[in-house]
Order: structure tokens, then C-alpha cells, then sequence
């Protein structure tokens, strides 16, 4: 059997259609308040845990076959463990932290915080993203230290910010004598709890968290009112006069409306001028001369470092403070916004771009500039990009959209009408 008709069965025969909108679901809440030193708490599973169905309009088919690699498909055995697995909290050195805990699915798998925390209360530098369309990345987190799924799921677990476990081993050995898992490890992989299964069995559920169905699918696939007049206009901007098709397509010349992404890394001048670049890079260079997979995950969660994006994998100077472009499918309901979540809603990210934010970073990408839109057009992009919300956070999103809209009446922090009406500036040399 193909991949691509092996996927369709089987999520069809075996795995949960997830209902839109789901129970109770109500908007998001701000993230609970946390005890001095505690990791924040474990989020329910529920409906919205469960694998997504194939059958959502905008689904990509061919896509999704061509990104499961065959030597793992998403069995049902395999995704049941993975989904039991991501919710589990002894797979960290305490006891306390999951996967889930700063992916829940009730957040749209994020943790709706600025920037993560994990095992002991501890800061991380970095915004969690979601997880939903992650199997589609080309590479993963915001600097695509990691190439797949499976290299990803293992540095959580022992990241001493995140999970902070010594070792895959000694996570794997906190579930080997659950009677439970030997029989679930036994059924999906033919074999007892190893760390390798482990790593296979988290990704077969990731593999599943398809997010498609938005009103933008339903316009696409030729539903002309599911879209309001105001997310078309805004549509038309993000491909011509906003420019984001420069880099949330995966070619500026043929409209996307897949994953909004080129794969690739930019700096867009978020947070590099509060930080020194320079000496940073140059620590990086001597201490992660290697490319030690453990110590670059490190350095990007737990240093000062974390700035450099992706020159922490690549050491050249032109991916300075570079970071990945991300999907933005259900970006309504995963702020705040960017590599270290700096930004509170919608509108401060178009304040950023309309302004073209970064005047003084020499390694700013040559796409970005100021961009001349009016307020209303603004509204009108932000209106598009709240077009992408999937069926199962519609609430969360309607609810969160008119959060933002009414902040955005009264507090534009990063407002700057007369540079996004002036001249493109000059960009220093490096
Ligand atoms: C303490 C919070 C925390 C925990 C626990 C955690 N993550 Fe994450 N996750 C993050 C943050 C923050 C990032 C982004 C880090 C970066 O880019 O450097 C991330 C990135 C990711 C990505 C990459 C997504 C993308 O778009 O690049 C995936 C996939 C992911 N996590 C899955 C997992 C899995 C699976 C586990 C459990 C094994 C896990 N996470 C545990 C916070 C967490
Ligand atoms: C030069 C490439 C480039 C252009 C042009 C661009 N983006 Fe981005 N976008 C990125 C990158 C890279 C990031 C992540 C940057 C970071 O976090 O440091 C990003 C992040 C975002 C985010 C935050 C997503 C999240 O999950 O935090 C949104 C929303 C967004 N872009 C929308 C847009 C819109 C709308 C436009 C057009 C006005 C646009 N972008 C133009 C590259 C670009």
C-alpha cells in the first residue's frame, strides 16, 4: 500500500474526528500564575488533544505523504502511545513537566506565555510555537537546530530548562515498569520501552496534528462567504503591497495556501538591538565550535546566545538574530508573537512591519522595508490572518480576535506612522 492511501485509512478507520467547535471550549484564559520554583501545571488532554482528520478541507494530501517518512507511519498503536506519552510528566527528571505543558492543546499547543518555563520554575529564552503543522516543517524550532520530528522530541526531555531529565535513558527507565506501556511499547513497535520507540511514538502523534479547516480553506476551496470582505482585502495585501508573501509563501511568484512558509530563515529585526551581538557571536563560536546537538538546545533555551538564531547553527554571519519563518495557520490563537514573544497582538506585528522595523541592524533582510499601510489595511491583514483559525479554536479565536481589536484601539506600542510612511532607510554595513 502507498504511504499516501495508508495515511488516509488509517486515519479514517481508527482515530477520533475531532468535532468543530469542540466541548466546552471557551477562549483562551491568560496562562495560570506560578509558584516561586514550580514548573506551570499540566493541561487536560480533551478533545482538542485528539489526531486531526484527514478529511478537513484544505487537507494536503500530497504533501502529508510526501513529509511521512516511511519507516515510521502514524499506526494507530504508535499515535496512541505518542498522544500518552506527550501528556507525561515522568518523562521529566522531577515529575512535573510533559510536552504538554507548554503545548497544550487548548492553546492550540503553545503555552500562551512570552517565553516558556519549565522544570523548576526556570525561564527559558524562547516563545513556544505550536506544534499543529509541525510534521510540515522543513526543520524545527526557531533556528531549525533540529532536522526532524524525532532529533526534535529528544532535546526537551533532557534540556535542564524544560524537562530536565539526565538522560533519554533515564526517562525511558521512569515508564518501563508501567505495565501499561510494555504492553502499549509491545503493540506499536513489537518490542519493550526503549528511548528510541519512545522519540518514534511522540512524532506519530505530532504526525497527526493536522490543522486545516479554516473559513481561508473553505474560501479557497470555493466558498466565497466564508471569508468577511475585510480578510479578502487583506488576502490581496499579504501577496502584493505588505510583501508577506516574500517570505510566507513558499514562492513569491505562485500564491500559497498551504503552510506560509518558505522554509526558510530571516532577520526581521526582532529583539537583536537590546542585546551584544558581536561578543555573542563570538562566545558561540569558541564554545559551540562543535556543533554538539545537546549543547547548541542548551545554549538556545538557556543563554544570552539565543539571540544569534540561526548563526548558532550555521556560525555565518549573515544568519545573525535569523530566525525560521513560521506557518502562520491559527496564529490568532497563539500570541504573543515571535521567537521570544515579544509581541502582544496582531496589530503590534503589523505596527513592526509597517515601519520596517530595525534601521540600525546591520543584518536586517533586504525584504524588509517600510510598507506605507493605512490603518484600515492593517485591519484588513490582521482580519486575513485571523481567516487561518481552525474550525476547533473558532471560539478561542472570534474571542481573542476581539481582545486584540479592542487593545488595539487604545494601546499601539509599536506604532510608528511617520517611518512607515518614509523613505526605505540605509542599511549599515555588517
Ligand atoms: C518547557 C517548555 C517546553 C517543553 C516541556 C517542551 N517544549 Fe517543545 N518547544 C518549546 C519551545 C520554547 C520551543 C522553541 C524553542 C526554540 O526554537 O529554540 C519548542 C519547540 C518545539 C517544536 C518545534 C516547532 C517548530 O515550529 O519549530 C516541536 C515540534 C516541539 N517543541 C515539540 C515538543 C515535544 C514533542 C516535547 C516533549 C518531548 C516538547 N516540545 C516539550 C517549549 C517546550
Ligand atoms: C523577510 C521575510 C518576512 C517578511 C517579508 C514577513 N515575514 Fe512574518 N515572519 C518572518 C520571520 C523570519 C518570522 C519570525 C521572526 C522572529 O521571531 O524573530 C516572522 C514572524 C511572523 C509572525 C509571528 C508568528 C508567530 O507565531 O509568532 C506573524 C504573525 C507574521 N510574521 C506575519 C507577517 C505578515 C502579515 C507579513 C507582511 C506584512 C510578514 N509576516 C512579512 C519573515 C517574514
Amino acid at each position: 500500500m502507498c504511504v499516501k492511501s495508508f495515511v488516509a485509512l488509517l486515519f479514517i478507520s481508527h482515530l477520533a474526528m475531532v468535532a468543530s467547535p469542540a466541548n466546552g471550549e471557551t477562549g483562551i484564559s491568560p496562562p495560570p500564575a506560578l509558584e516561586p520554583g514550580k514548573a506551570p501545571p499540566l493541561p487536560g488532554q480533551g478533545l482538542l488533544a485528539a489526531p486531526r482528520s484527514p478529511g478537513q478541507i484544505g487537507f494536503p494530501t500530497a504533501l502529508t505523504a510526501a513529509v511521512t517518512p516511511p519507516a515510521t507511519p502514524p499506526t494507530p498503536a504508535a499515535v496512541a502511545l505518542g498522544q500518552k506519552l506527550f501528556f507525561d510528566v515522568r518523562l521529566s527528571g522531577d515529575g512535573t513537566v510533559a510536552c504538554a505543558t507548554c503545548h497544550d492543546p487548548a492553546r492550540a499547543f503553545t503555552d500562551g506565555r512570552s517565553v516558556s518555563i519549565g522544570i523548576h520554575g526556570r525561564v527559558g529564552q524562547r516563545n513556544s510555537p505550536t506544534v499543529l503543522n509541525a510534521l510540515y516543517n522543513k526543520t524545527q524550532f526557531w533556528d531549525g537546530r533540529a532536522a526532524t520530528l524525532e532529533q526534535q522530541a529528544a532535546m526537551p526531555i533532557t534540556n535542564p530548562f524544560e524537562m530536565g531529565s539526565t538522560s533519554l535513558a533515564d526517562a525511558a527507565s521512569g515508564i518501563a515498569g508501567d505495565r501499561d506501556y510494555q504492553a502499549q511499547f509491545m503493540l506499536a513497535f513489537g518490542r519493550g520501552v526503549n528511548e528510541q520507540d519512545m522519540l518514534r511514538a511522540i512524532t506519530a502523534y505530532e504526525r497527526t496534528l493536522a490543522s486545516f479547516d479554516s473559513p481561508f480553506d473553505h474560501f479557497i476551496a470555493g466558498d466565497d462567504d466564508a471569508v468577511s470582505a475585510a480578510a479578502k482585502r487583506g488576502w490581496e495585501l499579504f501577496n502584493t503591497k505588505a510583501r508577506c508573501n516574500l517570505c510566507h509563501a513558499l514562492s513569491a511568484d505562485k500564491r500559497d495556501v498551504t503552510t506560509f512558509t518558505d522554509n526558510d530563515f530571516h532577520n526581521i529585526g526582532i529583539g537583536i538591538l537590546r542585546h551584544r551581538v558581536g561578543p555573542l557571536a563570538e562566545q558561540a563560536e569558541h564554545e559551540l565550535a562543535q556543533g554538539h546537538p545537546p549543547a547548541l538546545d542548551t545554549a538556545a533555551i538557556t543563554s544570552e546566545m539565543s539571540v544569534l538564531g540561526r548563526f548558532l547553527v550555521t556560525k555565518r554571519p549573515a544568519d545573525i538574530a535569523a530566525f525560521k519563518t513560521p506557518d502562520l495557520r491559527n496564529v490568532m490563537v497563539t500570541g504573543p508573537y515571535f521567537h521570544d514573544g515579544s509581541m502582544q497582538t496582531l496589530w503590534d506585528v503589523m505596527d513592526h512591519y509597517n515601519k520596517g522595523d530595525g534601521l540600525t541592524d546591520p543584518w536586517l533582510d533586504e525584504d524588509i522595508q517600510p510598507l506605507a499601510m493605512t490603518e484600515p489595511e492593517i485591519d484588513d491583514l490582521v482580519a486575513f490572518l485571523a481567516s487561518l483559525t481552525s474550525a476547533p479554536y473558532k471560539t478561542a479565536g472570534d474571542e481573542e480576535f476581539a481582545r486584540q481589536f479592542a487593545v488595539s484601539r487604545t494601546d499601539r506600542p509599536q506604532r510608528d506612522t511617520a517611518r512607515a510612511f518614509g523613505p526605505k532607510p540605509k542599511r549599515p554595513p555588517f
